[in-house]
């Protein structure tokens, strides 16, 4: 089955108003239908940039998302933002469970999976981030926590929702910003395991249509080389796609690779 391939950016706590509304004019100027027609292109922004890039990118096909959000409708969370405030000032995606908010900020698998649950009756589309520390990788652990984190973030998710709406991002907590990616057959290994468990959990149909994106490091020059790969059908980027002339590199890659994975 063919799915666009998705370029992801994640910006992390980068960029002032005008810094993103910059990046997104020069994106526009780089931007040639052509060349990047066959790939999706998201961008998870700072929430303060949400609407004035959205409101930037309007002649652009790139939906803007945030970073995280909170489980609850509405209610007495200082500090915190609700699903609908995401949807309000233009994101279509949010990304939950990143590994900075996991150990930085002490979330765990049950609120995550809350946040999925709203995220998705909301009709926001989560991007869950999944993936093993070092530590569990040195002693064999990646495939049982990665199953371990799927079971326990996606209890209750029905099918209808996740074929319209989930996407799954796989990284490596070791990889992530520190320059070390990993081998396309260790991608390969562990994109392939979480196929199948969405499969076996979902139903084949739905299984096949979530995206598998992979996250750590990625950048231009190994894009290709991982969104080649059967189950790699994109790739959170946080460092490279800060500057728009490597995010639009990304974007001509992914299109040119999604319409060879189309063919086939
Ligand atoms: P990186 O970040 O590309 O800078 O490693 C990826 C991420 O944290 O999503």
């Amino acid at each position: 089955m063919s799915r666009p391939v998705v370029v992801a950016g994640n910006w992390k706590m980068y960029k002032t108003i005008p810094e993103a509304v910059g990046f997104v004019k020069k994106l526009t100027s780089l931007w040639k239908e052509s060349q990047v027609q066959s790939a999706k292109a998201l961008l998870a922004v700072p929430f303060t940039a949400i609407y004035p890039t959205k409101e930037a990118v309007a002649s652009l096909p790139l939906e803007i998302g945030g970073q995280n959000m909170h489980d609850a409708e509405s209610g007495s969370f200082t500090g915190e933002i609700a699903a609908k405030m995401l949807l309000d000032a233009g994101a279509t995606f949010v990304i939950l469970g990143h590994s900075e908010r996991r150990h930085f900020f002490g979330e765990d698998d049950a609120f995550i999976h809350s946040k999925v649950k709203k995220a998705l009756e909301e009709g926001l589309k989560p991007i869950l981030c999944i993936g093993e520390t070092l530590e569990q990788r040195e002693i064999g652990r990646e495939h049982e926590v990665i199953s371990e984190q799927l079971q326990a973030c996606l209890k209750g998710v029905s099918s209808d929702q996740a074929a319209d709406l989930l996407h799954i991002a796989y990284e490596p907590v070791w990889a992530i910003g520190t320059g070390k990616t990993a081998t396309p057959q260790m991608v390969q290994e562990v994109h392939d395991s979480i196929r199948e468990w969405l499969c076996r959990h979902f139903g084949k149909e739905t299984g096949e249509k979530i995206p598998l994106l992979y996250g750590g490091s990625v950048k231009p020059d190994n894009l290709e080389g991982l969104v080649r790969l059967e189950n790699v059908d994109g790739a959170l980027v946080g460092g490279a796609a800060l500057q728009p002339e490597t995010f639009y590199a990304m974007l001509e890659i992914a299109s040119s690779v999604s319409k060879e994975k189309e063919r086939v």
